[in-house]
């Protein structure tokens, strides 16, 4: 094959690896084609890898093959970690792709030096400050929900100002290395300073607000790897790190706006610590609470049953009696839908995953605004394990720190039946007016066995919960 007709094939497979990214991407955006998703995905990254091989400048596959087998090693058991822990996961992957793309830019610096244009010194600086402060953010993101770091947010007055100052020294030093690339020591110190900013940035920030972080980082591995590909010259990398970069950035805002909160709040805002105040107040009140036997009579006697799950149902790891649940209650002709919060449990599709995992059916999945559509005509209103996506304060109470924030308007069904352990807050650590009215029923206990009892008790005895 003539050198021409085989560029024009490399070029060829790289537009299709492409296109499987875009495609990708959209399948990813409903449950019912998001298994394709992952297929093209997974497919067109095969098939970068696999032409860039067939690249006529590279000459040498030992430190390839090398690469290939240390990263399997890392890579099979990443990849069998359980559903629990894949927001830690996915911090580690980002991690690794920050190293790669911070370490590939270091390479390239030393081996340009002093040969390296202006332009060429800033697609170089900035890749490698990228990469660098993403890597060891990604590493505090996992350590903090791998809990091996506090969860709670750590600052100190003055803090913002340090961070700043700490990525302006950076900045200052990738300006300097433009004009001067082969000052002595400076490219060193601009990499140590990045990869400390990186813990700075972090640090400060609830484990609880680590999903939204992690998505943060990935857009910014996006963005390093997209500079690379300027370095390398590789189209494809561009393209990819682009589509990685703008798509991370789309999910934060979209995580950001679903829990009303900006950008500076998330990042600078210490958010997630408790609100004890809440706990006292709670005590005041009275709450109705019922039993299995007296919940699996309403449920059984309702025409239609929406149920909202939340966090407390990952973490019984409920979703299986969920489905039995709802396999009863469907031979018995009750409606049972799913209604699903953008932010119900801690990383986007949570819930999604969890259900499909149980093989509930997608057409069974409603979001908010349906769900809250439907609400007014429901029977029961069955929360399992969610407790501030469904917070009435967010509507009504202007002083509460989720007003504002879109919910799943359980307040509005005949009946509302909650599955939780106690009157505890949730993640944002403010008292439940929904506890309190008249309407609803507090079903306390773990919601693996309180579902599992429901379910005895619908199918007369017989399943251990
Ligand atoms: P939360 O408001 O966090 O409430 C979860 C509830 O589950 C708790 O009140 C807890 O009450 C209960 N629970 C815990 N373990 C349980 C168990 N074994 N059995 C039964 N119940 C249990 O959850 P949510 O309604 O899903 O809301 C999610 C929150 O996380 C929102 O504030 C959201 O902004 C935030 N957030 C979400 C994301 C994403 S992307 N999803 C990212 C960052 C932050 P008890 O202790 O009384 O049982």
């Amino acid at each position: 094959m003539t050198p021409l007709a085989t560029q024009q094939l490399i070029d060829f497979a790289y537009i299709a690896a492409i296109a499987l990214f875009i495609l990708a991407l959209r399948w990813l955006s409903s449950p019912a084609t998001a298994r394709h998703g992952v297929l093209a995905g997974e497919i067109g990254a095969a098939v970068a890898v696999v032409t860039t091989f067939f690249n006529p400048s590279l000459v040498q596959f030992r430190w390839i093959a090398v690469g290939l087998v240390v990263g399997a090693i890392i890579g099979v058991p990443l990849g069998l970690v359980p559903m629990t822990a894949v927001p830690q996961r996915t911090a580690m992957s980002h991690a690794f792709g920050a190293l790669a793309a911070a370490v590939i830019g270091i390479s390239e610096y030393y081996t340009r030096i002093p040969h390296v244009t202006r332009f060429e010194m800033t697609e170089i600086a900035l890749e490698v400050i990228i990469g660098s402060l993403s890597f060891t953010g990604s590493l505090i993101a996992a350590g903090k929900l791998q809990e091996l770091l506090p969860q709670r947010p750590i600052t100190y007055k003055g803090q913002n100002v340090v961070s700043l100052s700490v990525l302006g020294a950076a900045v200052v030093i990738a300006l300097i290395l433009i004009v001067r690339p082969t000052f002595p020591l400076l490219f060193p110190a601009m990499v140590v300073i990045s990869l400390v900013f990186g813990v700075m940035l972090v640090t400060p920030i609830g484990g609880a607000d680590m999903p939204t972080v992690i998505s943060l980082l990935n857009s910014y591995v996006g963005l390093s790897a997209a500079l690379l590909g300027f370095v390398l010259n590789a189209k494809v990398l561009v393209v990819a790190g682009a589509l990685d970069g703008s798509s991370g950035f789309i999910l934060s805002v979209i995580m950001c706006k679903a829990m009303n909160r900006s950008f500076t709040n998330v990042m600078f805002g210490a958010f997630g610590q408790l609100q004890v105040s809440a706990a006292g107040k709670q005590e005041e009140r009275t709450v109705r609470s019922a039993t299995p036997e007296e919940a699996a009579s309403i449920l059984a006697s309702a025409n239609s049953v929406v149920v909202v799950p939340g966090y407390g149902m990952a973490v019984a790891q409920a979703q299986h009696r969920v489905r039995e649940l709802f396999d009863i209650l469907t031979r018995r002709g009750v409606d049972v839908k799913f209604a699903i919060h953008p932010v119900a449990g801690r990383m986007p599709g949570h819930m999604n995953v969890l259900l499909a995992e149980a093989d509930i059916p997608y057409d069974k999945l409603i979001d908010m605004e349906n769900a809250n559509s439907e609400m007014p005509q429901t029977d029961v209103a069955l929360v399992i394990g969610a407790n501030d996506v469904t917070n009435p304060a967010a509507k009504t109470d202007q002083g509460s720190p989720i007003y504002g924030m879109p919910i799943i308007e359980v307040d509005n069904a005949r009946t509302v039946m909650v599955i939780k352990r106690s009157l505890n807050p949730g993640f944002a650590g403010i008292d439940n007016p929904l506890y309190y009215l008249d309407k609803t029923l507090m079903l306390f206990g773990d919601a693996k066995a309180f579902v599992g009892s429901i379910v005895r008790e619908l199918s007369g005895g017989g399943h251990e919960g």
